[in-house]
């Protein structure tokens, strides 16, 4: 049975519409049927509107505290019988309240190897630390910041001459394959975490998740 998709964003929504893209071509047994955006001005919202998806702008400025605002998009999600939430650049701290509702149903995506550089800056963080390789995350979601059980992992070589721009795009570039990877595999029922431990048909998979390496094709 298609699972129904939630995707949530705060800005361009480029990983929306790699996700959006991957179910028209059939890679993705899933329905978005909504996507929510905590910034008025996202431009995700125009791609889920201009696909068809339902959209709803839930601006967190105009609820009085994170509970309140997290319990609010629960309702929305509840009320759309959500499998899985994805987390699309949506620049928002969760409550533990809400990661906790949706344990084992609520990926991410981060633009770094993990562990290395939570937060923000992570291309430039990795150009200065003289890294090697770089790229993106997709992981479950756990209370913690860009934390929890990692899925895939899509590398991407750092050149002496990549400005922190250039290794931006670079990356996007990945998260844009690897992203609907991993919602693939969910959807088809083929990754389960359990005790914060993923298994990939069945097989456990290493702790910095599948490995997806470089194609300079893409
Ligand atoms: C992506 O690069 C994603 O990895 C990042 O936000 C960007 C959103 O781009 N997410 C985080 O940094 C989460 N900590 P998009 O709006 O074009 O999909």
């Amino acid at each position: 049975m298609k699972k129904r998709i939630a995707v949530l964003i705060s800005g361009s929504g480029s990983n929306l519409q790699a996700v959006i893209d991957a179910i028209d071509a059939g890679m993705i047994n899933a329905e978005i049927v909504l996507v929510i955006s905590n910034k008025a001005d996202a431009y995700g919202i125009t791609r889920a509107q201009k696909a068809g998806i339902p959209t709803l702008l839930l601006q967190h400025t105009h609820s009085p505290s994170r509970t309140d605002f997290d319990l609010a998009m629960l309702d929305h999600l509840e009320q759309q019988r959500v499998d899985l939430v994805v987390l699309a650049g949506f620049m928002r701290i969760l409550s533990a309240e809400f990661v906790r509702h949706f344990c084992g149903r609520m990926l991410n995506i981060h633009p770094s190897l993990l562990p290395k550089y939570k937060g923000l800056h992570t291309h430039q963080r990795a150009i200065e630390a003289g890294d090697a390789e770089h790229g993106c995350s997709v992981h479950f979601v756990t209370a913690q910041l860009d934390d929890g059980p990692v899925a895939l992992q899509a590398i991407v070589p750092v050149t002496a001459t990549d400005t922190e721009q250039l290794l931006q795009q670079k990356v996007h570039k990945r998260e844009h394959i690897a992203y609907p990877k991993v919602i693939a595999w969910f959807c088809a029922d083929h990754l389960r975490c359990s005790d914060n431990k993923l298994y990939l048909n069945d097989e456990l998979l290493p702790a910095n998740g599948f490995k997806l390496a470089f194609d300079a094709q893409n």
